[in-house]
């Protein structure tokens, strides 16, 4: 098939090299010359993982990037519309999309052949029906329905595993107004063999991509709230309350041979300083803002909210018990990126320590393994020692708050095993043994 991508941000140009490597001929537009002439030459504008490789297989044969959308919907089956949906703090702004879908609908006008329209970008339930399809209507001064369809097919693409994810779906969501547009939509994964496809309409798909976050955020919330009431109680480990929780047949089920299994979405029902990303964040807010709209109070998702928000302060709490004053005295922060195998930092735990501890006057020493660039701009205007390596940012410390489960900060324990006046070690994410340096503290301990 022939597919018009528009936008090529991260989903966007995920999504456009994904279905290029998959046989469809591919024109992925973005209005930025430097981003489509470096796409050109095949040098992926983000970082994700197996991308650079993808686009350079495909660029120049399956593939190619531009500015001209109108061009590139006019000569294709199917445009993808894959551009930003920023949360303005009340909802989501859908402005790209509004302008996306008028170009769309006007290029509709110099197509003779039926065309197919999807929202790929995240939008709340009833953007594509009662936005995008009037706009196209308007525009193309066509029926929808009749000269081009219109659907709705969300991402499930985490950060660092984007490429993967989108090779390997677990599940395709097809939205549609009717059997044709959903046809088509469907046909587009054909490649993508035996995967469970949720055919449905638009607004089914729209809150598919809300309710699959804001599940996972729910379980990390709960998680923390039970976590901050063991470290309230005493003698409790939150941690082997969730290992008991896990091994409920109905979250690890065993399988006819006594074997377990082990799915990975326990890994989020753990208690640690709390979710972040461009995703958790910003969908979880923008779904409780559409739910009042709608006349609902949306109770559990503001508390999730609200859990989340103060658990980034857990981390100084535990460190007031062991330095009360932190006026000039160095603090070590190990990880910056809201998760591991990202230098992204968007909402991440990070930032509210890292702040409370500069106003403080706490002489910071912290250590990403690649999100140091990110963080000079994230934090600048505060004083903060970027170190080289774990090892430097443990130079003289009496404190060291581990914030991202970054692999290699298992080793943490044999450096500070070497040091001689150990320093405090508050694991954000309880990575570590309890036992494993002298003075331990952790979240939900
Ligand atoms: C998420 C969803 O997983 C993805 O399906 C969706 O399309 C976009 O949002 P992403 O934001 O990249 O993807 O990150 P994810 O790996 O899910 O992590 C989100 C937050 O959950 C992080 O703050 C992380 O610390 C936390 N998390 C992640 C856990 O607590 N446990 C985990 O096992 C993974």
């Amino acid at each position: 098939m022939k597919i018009a991508v528009a936008g090529t941000g991260y989903v966007g140009l995920v999504s456009g090299v994904c279905l290029a490597a998959k046989g469809h001929d591919v024109i992925c537009v973005d209005l930025d010359q430097e981003k489509v002439d470096k796409i050109n030459r095949g040098e992926p504008p983000i970082y994700e993982i197996g991308l650079e490789a993808l686009l350079k297989d495909n660029i120049g044969k399956r593939l190619r990037a531009s500015t001209d959308l109108r061009e590139a919907v006019i000569a294709s089956d199917l445009s993808l519309i894959a551009v930003g949906t920023p949360f303005d703090g009340s909802a989501i702004d859908v402005s790209f999309i509004r302008q996306v879908a008028r170009e769309i609908g006007f290029a509709l006008r110099e197509r003779d052949e039926y065309h197919m329209v999807v929202v790929k970008s995240t939008v709340v339930p009833g953007t594509t029906d009662d936005v995008v399809l009037p706009i196209l209507e308007r525009e193309s001064n066509k029926k929808a329905g009749v000269h081009f369809g219109v659907g709705m097919n969300p991402e499930f693409l985490r950060e660092g595993d984007a490429i993967s994810d989108f090779m390997n779906p677990d599940r395709i969501v097809v939205g549609g107004n009717d059997e044709k547009a959903r046809d088509m939509l469907a046909a587009v994964y054909a490649p993508f063999e035996g995967v469970e496809i949720v055919r449905t309409n638009p607004k089914t798909a729209e809150m598919i991509k809300y309710a699959a976050n804001s599940l996972l955020a729910t379980l990390i919330s709960f998680s923390n709230e039970i976590g901050n009431l063991c470290a309230s109680i005493g003698e409790i480990d939150a941690q082997e309350v969730m290992r008991g929780v896990h091994l409920d047949k109905r979250f690890s089920p065993i399988m006819a041979d006594g074997t377990r299994v082990s799915p990975s979405s326990n890994t989020y029902l753990e208690a640690g300083c709390g979710f972040g990303g461009s995703c958790f964040p910003k969908d979880v807010k923008a779904l409780i803002a559409h739910g009042k709209r709608h006349g609902r109070d949306m109770a559990l998702l503001d508390a999730v909210v609200s859990v989340n928000a103060e658990q980034p302060a857990k981390m100084i709490e535990l460190l007031d018990k062991h330095i009360a004053n932190r006026k000039g005295v160095k603090v070590a922060v190990l990880g910056l990126a809201f998760k591991p195998g990202t230098d992204d930092m968007r909402e991440s735990p990070a930032i509210p320590v890292v702040q409370t501890l500069a106003e403080e006057g706490a002489i910071i020493q912290a250590f990403d393994p690649i999100a140091v660039d990110e963080a000079r701009h994230t934090f600048s205007g505060l004083d903060i020692h970027y170190a080289p390596s774990m090892a430097a940012a443990l130079d003289g410390v009496e404190a060291i708050l581990l914030m991202t489960r970054w692999d290699e900060f298992a080793g943490l324990p044999a450096l500070v095993s070497s040091m001689d006046s150990p320093p405090v070690v508050i694991d954000g994410r309880r990575m570590l043994a309890k036992d494993s340096v002298p003075r331990y503290e952790g979240i939900g301990l």
